[in-house]
């Protein structure tokens, strides 16, 4: 009786510890409900052009309709190749593209609920020409906590799944990658998703030493482990919050001692209070381990997990329990053990739950202290003595959470402000010293970069101005348009523009600001390499896309010289030209006119926009064709545009195609017995030529590749690169060539417009389309091939359709030309060239230009 006694003083504390907790939830949460719609929910597919849907129905959202989250100096420096291996379960579409950075990259998020906040990291380190990601290491924090440190995927066959619950209290969120020095980053993508307020609540039982763990709400978490025990792993698809849960079986020592043990969902009832199926969903608590029945001497044994974790954290464990084993009430009791220490002494989850099959969970907090061994080790076994019972304990979920530091950080000592928090005082001295040190070099590197530029552009005749590049190196949003003080007359742009120079308007900054209402971040467009992109309305009403250079970046300031020089010799009605520009205070602000029906991709599919008929079709390809073929042939030299795609070619009111976006264009090459240009590759994968890709050698046939896509794209209505689909069609370029073959090519055309297309029409089209695609550059057609036969498919179609008169939209001489006389190519080239020069003289110009993703950065 007395052993008896002291059995039940054990159990009787840890019971009323247990019910607290149960009434604090059943208080707190209220009804149980087992969906949730966070308020704050951003899916981003890094480096991709397209939108990736998971098997779970949830979308990540593409580059272009997330830039505006992202605030860096790089291009799209992504790459896709074949397909990897992927013969890991957990790969995904997400894996297929990645963006990488050179430099500290931001993406930033506006918060509509502040509270606990989920942030998941993709990783995979794809094969690239150009980069090798096993070798790329970096830091990702957030404004407060430092998520990774030194980061870096070393096997290029791993996908690292990082996932985060941070707290956060402000109403934005930065996620920042910085990049080690000779290194880049990348991310394949990114959730940052709200998560239930209930889900951790802000006290929890303290194992070392017992008692009771307050203020769990300062600590940022990472989900270390997350185990189904005894059941299958539960996908996201299957998870009411899109968290995976792993099989316990690799982390449970002496398995011969468990036994599983499933039963069907519905008979897990969820109680009042207490978990929910947000807590975890039906499957964790329908499935456990029991112990064995070993009906041998010794039944007294424990179960036990070990799992691997870094022991200079803390950490937050979380067991599930829901008894789907006992027949009756208060059969079961069992000790629960963390790391040795006991964490309930005679468990009893019917007295608790007051039924069978209902769902129980408990929080600890394991002390870095506790952790000798480099590992969390979790045990269940039978409460000696108390009862006559079976001997028995289960478990049915774990979760190990990592909790921050006093650095700030999960991962190292090191806090998001780059300072030191070791204990030793030693290391802060010198990391400082060498972050000194790191900094002054930086700064000489891009000093010296920056002189570079300046000489470049100085003009033989020495003319120069003052306060040239120092005025670049001022951060953006310093700027504030509300004071202009004297210096607002030093000239930034000077050592680009110069007075030779036609660049229309010169604006002056306050005009533009009202504008854009003080760049207003409502008025943001797009983001890219060069900084922003505002839409804003002129005193007159005109309306207009004002892009905005970033002075702090040299890949900016790059891009920005690469457009303007070009933009300041070409002239065409089918390429973007400028209204104006700004060179007040320490800006550069390019305005265009504003392209009234955007992208020719929204035209064609993901859009509620009305469908476009073949005629109209193929003349904004031939406006389009022409535009290129002029950039090829127009200037001496020749320019290769590098981006081709039909994000890049807008559509004006009168759905004129111009090509846009001349940041990634490259001169020809430079000599005759040249063919080519050496060049890091560049570009939008599912255009990108393959020979361009392979042999990273630069030629006018890598557009005509990248522009085949594009007819394909707009015959067939989808994009160039869709993984959502089965593996033969993700590349529609080469499924496009493998229908073709077949002579199945009907059988991918846009259904909207496919009963109105001449057959001979659409045969000359496919023919010119899939000559631009051949695999070697040589095999494909000029520009001024493609554009001839263009017209030529214009022409059969005319003949023998009956497209209706509103459909020809063509508004110039131009377009009617087209429709009355083919030319041969040759013939064409120099015609062309001739008109383009003429309509420079005439000055007809102010075209239209828009950044690419602007519209649908939207
Ligand atoms: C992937 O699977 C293929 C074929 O099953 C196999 O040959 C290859 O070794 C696997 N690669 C890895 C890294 O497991
Ligand atoms: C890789 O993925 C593709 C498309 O999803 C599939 O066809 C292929 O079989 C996969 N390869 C492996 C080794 O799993
Ligand atoms: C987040 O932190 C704030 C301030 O510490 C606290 O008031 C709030 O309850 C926390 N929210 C969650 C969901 O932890
Ligand atoms: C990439 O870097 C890793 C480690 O730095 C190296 O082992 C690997 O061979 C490199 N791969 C390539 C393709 O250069
Ligand atoms: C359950 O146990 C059986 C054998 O006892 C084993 O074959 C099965 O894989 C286990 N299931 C799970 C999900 O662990
Ligand atoms: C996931 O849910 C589906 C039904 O939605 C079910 O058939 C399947 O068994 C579930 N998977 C697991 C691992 O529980
Ligand atoms: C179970 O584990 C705990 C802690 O490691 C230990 O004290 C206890 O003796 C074990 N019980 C049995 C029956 O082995
Ligand atoms: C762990 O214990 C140490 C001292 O024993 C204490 O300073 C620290 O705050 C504890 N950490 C957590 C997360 O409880
Ligand atoms: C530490 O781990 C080793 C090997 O896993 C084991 O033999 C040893 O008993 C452990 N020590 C403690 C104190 O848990």
């Amino acid at each position: 009786m007395k052993g008896d006694r002291g059995g039940r003083l054990t159990l009787i504390i840890p019971l009323i510890l247990a019910l607290t907790h149960f009434i604090h939830n059943n208080v707190v949460l209220g009804a149980s409900s087992s969906s949730f719609t966070p308020s704050d929910n951003y899916l981003i597919n890094c480096g991709s052009p397209d939108n990736a849907v998971l098997d779970d129905g949830r979308t990540f959202k593409s580059d272009p309709q997330s830039s505006s989250y992202l605030s860096t100096d790089e291009d799209i420096l992504t790459s896709i190749n074949s397909f990897p291996n992927n013969n890991s379960s957990s790969f995904l579409p997400l894996h297929l593209t990645a963006r990488i950075f050179h430099h500290v990259s931001m993406y930033r998020f506006l918060i509509n609920k502040p509270g606990r906040h989920w942030i998941r990291l993709y990783f995979y380190p794809l094969p690239h020409p150009t980069y090798n990601l096993t070798s790329a290491t970096f830091t990702v924090t957030t404004d407060d906590i430092v998520l990774l440190h030194g980061f870096s995927v070393k096997d290029s066959s791993k996908i690292v799944f990082k996932e985060y619950l941070i707290n956060i209290t402000s109403d934005k969120i930065t996620l920042k990658f910085s990049p080690m020095k000779n290194s880049v980053a990348f991310i394949n993508a990114i959730e940052f998703v709200s998560a239930p307020e209930d889900l951790i609540s802000d006290s929890a039982s303290a194992v070392s030493p017992v008692g009771e763990f307050n203020g769990l709400n300062g600590y940022a978490l990472e989900v270390s482990y997350r185990l189904n025990i005894g059941g299958p792993a539960i996908t996201p698809k299957n998870d009411t919050l899109s968290r995976t849960w792993q099989p316990d079986d690799p982390f449970m020592k002496f398995p011969e001692g468990a036994k599983n043990v499933t039963v069907p969902t519905d008979l897990i009832t969820y109680p009042k209070g207490g978990a929910t199926p947000l807590i975890a969903p039906y499957w964790v608590y329908a499935t456990v381990d029991q112990m064995a029945d070993s009906g041998t001497s010794d039944p007294n044994f424990n179960l036990t997990w070990m799992m691997n974790v870094d022991p200079s954290f803390s950490y937050l464990i979380r067991l599930h329990f829901c008894d789907i084993v006992s027949k009756g009430l208060n059969e079961l009791y069992f000790n629960v053990y963390v790391n040795g220490i006991i964490g309930v002494s005679g468990l009893d989850l019917s007295s608790i739950t007051s039924g069978l099959a209902i769902p129980y969970y408990q929080d600890f907090v394991l002390n870095a202290s506790a952790i000798l061994n480099g590992s969390v080790v979790i045990q269940v076994g039978p409460t000696s003595n108390l009862h006559s019972s079976m001997p028995n304990a289960i478990l049915n979920g774990l979760e190990v959470m990592k909790m921050s530091n006093s650095a700030g950080s999960l991962d190292g000592l090191f806090s998001s402000d780059g300072s030191y928090k070791g204990i030793n005082h030693g290391p802060n001295v010198t990391t400082k010293v060498a972050a000194g040190v790191g900094l002054a070099l930086g700064a000489t590197a891009l000093l010296v970069l920056l002189i570079g530029i300046l000489r470049r552009q100085k003009r033989p005749n020495g003319y120069q101005k003052q306060k040239t590049f120092s005025s670049w190196l001022l951060p953006l949003n310093s700027t504030q348009c509300s004071f202009l003080s004297s210096k607002s007359k030093s000239t930034t742009f000077s050592s680009i523009i110069n007075p030779g120079l036609n660049l229309g308007r010169c604006f002056t900054l306050n005009e533009l600001c009202n504008a854009t209402k003080n760049f207003d971040e409502k008025a943001v467009v797009g983001v890219g390499g060069f900084g922003k992109v505002y839409l804003g309305e002129l005193e007159d009403g005109t309306t207009v896309a004002i892009k905005r250079g970033n002075p702090s970046s040299s890949q900016g300031i790059n891009e920005f010289q690469t457009e303007i020089h070009l933009l300041s010799k070409l002239r065409h009605r089918h390429l973007v030209s400028l209204i104006g520009y700004c060179d007040e205070q320490s800006e550069m602000i390019l305005v265009y006119e504003y392209m009234a029906n955007g992208p020719l991709r929204d035209h064609l599919y993901g859009s509620t926009l009305p469908t476009l008929s073949w005629r109209q079709r193929l003349e904004i390809c031939i406006g389009s064709a022409r535009g290129l073929h002029y950039l090829h042939t127009g200037s001496t030299q020749g320019i290769i545009h590098r981006d081709v795609k039909t994000t890049n070619i807008l559509l004006d009111e009168n759905f004129v195609a111009k090509v846009s976006d001349f940041g990634l264009s490259k001169a020809g090459p430079a000599s005759l017995d040249q063919t080519h240009v050496s060049t890091a590759v560049k570009g939008s994968f599912g255009y990108l030529d393959p020979e361009y890709f392979r042999r990273q050698q630069l030629t006018e046939k890598s557009d005509v590749y990248s522009f085949g896509v594009v007819l394909f794209e707009v015959l067939c209505a989808r994009p160039a690169l869709d993984p959502a689909l089965p593996r033969e069609q993700v590349n529609l370029a080469e499924w496009a060539k493998q229908q073709n073959a077949k002579g199945a090519i009907h059988k991918i055309i846009d259904h909207n417009i496919d009963g109105t297309i001449s057959q001979e029409s659409l045969m000359k089209y496919v023919e010119a389309a899939e000559k631009c695609l051949a695999e070697y550059g040589v095999d494909r057609p000029s520009m001024g091939d493609v554009l001839w036969n263009l017209e030529y498919a214009l022409q059969l179609q005319g003949n023998s359709s009956a497209s209706s008169s509103d459909d020809h939209r063509s508004d110039g001489d131009e377009n009617d030309e087209n429709n009355t006389k083919i030319e041969r190519p040759g013939e064409s080239h120099s015609k062309d060239t001739k008109d383009d020069h003429t309509s420079d003289d005439s000055g007809v110009v102010l075209g239209n230009p828009m950044f690419l993703e602007n519209f649908q950065g939207r």
